[in-house]
């Protein structure tokens, strides 16, 4: 069987370090690894409107901003197709027939979906577009019978909603829809990475982001002002490595090598959280090894993304190609799927004919 990766983000703000260690660079990666038949990079402007409804204008100023970061990264529109949501109207006939396989109490469970309705104040006024989200995901990786898909942690609960109507639909009405996996980080701290205040999540609301279009100095002056352990006053009192948000992205980040480049005193991270962990390091010492560290990989992404700036029309060709690709690859799906369910009329020469027969013969 094909190999098959889909994965997207919502449009709605540039994306950032965490978006970089939990998911861009490993679909890099997997691009660069050969092992996949096809890679749909998906830029997620309907689902943004599902909780965006009232603010149109800034999912439409963040199509870009996505699209360049993805290019800047290294994602490559001669391997991956990187296209826009709206722009493949299967998607949502296909949501439309999945919505007859979840119960409105099964959508209510989606931890994901409660969290989210929580975080919005959402409670009282739910847009159904908002809490129907899920099954327009199973749609989106469906529809490119994807069997593979890199996301963050906080989308366990979209891969298995998915991967029950997947299920309920083979069931029904007979083998038709790949079931997908997901790809989880395999690096701890990439799982979730933290935000600059130390806060759980790095996220654009709480305003604790590196983004990767930063320049050198912002990303200078925002990994000096990490909050870190807060016991630890003076370098001579022992800190805390757990939960420290700069040990964190060490661990996101960091390689043996940059050890051997920029801090030579020390072998490997091990070492240096050993010492910060008896006294006598420095936050400051800590942090400029940090900075050097995010710089040397932000460096080249930054570049690229100056190039690609300079050629604005020429990304929207590329979501434009992508965009008419996936149309195609969706196109088909939804055709099996019709078929599977009998709502394939016209297409259905044996059906024209026997009711034909039926009629005639009365
Ligand atoms: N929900 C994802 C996010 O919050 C975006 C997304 C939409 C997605 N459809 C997807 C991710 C399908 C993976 C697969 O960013």
């Amino acid at each position: 069987m094909a190999k098959i990766i889909l994965t997207g983000d919502r449009p709605t703000g540039k994306l950032h370090v965490g978006h970089y260690v939990g998911s861009l660079k490993r679909r890099v990666e997997l691009q660069e690894s050969g092992g996949y038949d096809q890679i749909f990079i998906m830029i997620a402007d309907a689902q943004a409107l599902t909780d965006n409804a009232d603010d149109p204008e800034k999912v439409r100023q963040n199509i870009i901003e996505v699209a360049l970061d993805y290019l800047s990264v290294g994602l490559d529109p001669a391997k991956s197709t990187l296209f826009i949501q709206s722009q493949v109207p299967q998607l949502c006939e296909l949501s439309f027939y999945y919505m007859n396989l979840v119960t409105v109490s099964r959508l209510q469970r989606n931890p994901t979906v409660k969290s989210e309705i929580q975080m919005r104040n959402f409670e009282t006024s739910i847009p159904v577009g908002f809490f129907t989200y899920p099954i327009s995901q199973a749609a989106d990786i469906t529809a490119f019978k994807a069997t593979t898909v890199p996301v963050g942690e906080d989308q366990m609960p979209m891969l298995e909603q998915t991967r029950e109507i997947v299920h309920k639909f083979n069931t029904v009405y007979g083998e038709t829809l790949v079931m997908p996996d997901i790809l989880l980080p395999d690096n701890k701290a990439c799982l979730r990475l933290p935000g600059i205040d130390g806060k759980a999540k790095m996220s654009k609301s709480l305003g604790n982001c590196i983004f990767l279009s930063d320049t050198e100095k912002d990303v200078q002056k925002k990994i000096m002002s990490m909050f870190t352990d807060p016991n630890h006053l003076k370098v001579e009192d022992p800190g805390q490595v757990e939960g420290n948000p700069v040990f964190t992205y060490l661990d996101a980040f960091c390689r043996d090598e940059h050890f051997a480049k920029y801090l030579p005193d020390y072998d490997d991270l091990e070492a240096l959280k050993a010492h910060y962990r008896r006294g006598g390091l420095g936050d400051v010492k800590v942090k400029k090894f940090l900075n050097k560290v995010i710089q040397e990989e932000l460096a080249p992404i930054r570049e690229r993304r100056k190039q690609f700036e300079q050629d604005i029309p020429a990304v929207y060709k590329i979501l434009e190609e992508g965009s008419r690709k996936a149309e195609a690859v969706a196109a088909q799906t939804l055709a099996d799927v019709k078929k599977a369910m009998k709502i394939d009329y016209f297409a259905d020469q044996a059906l024209i004919e026997e009711q034909a027969k039926r009629f005639r013969e009365g």
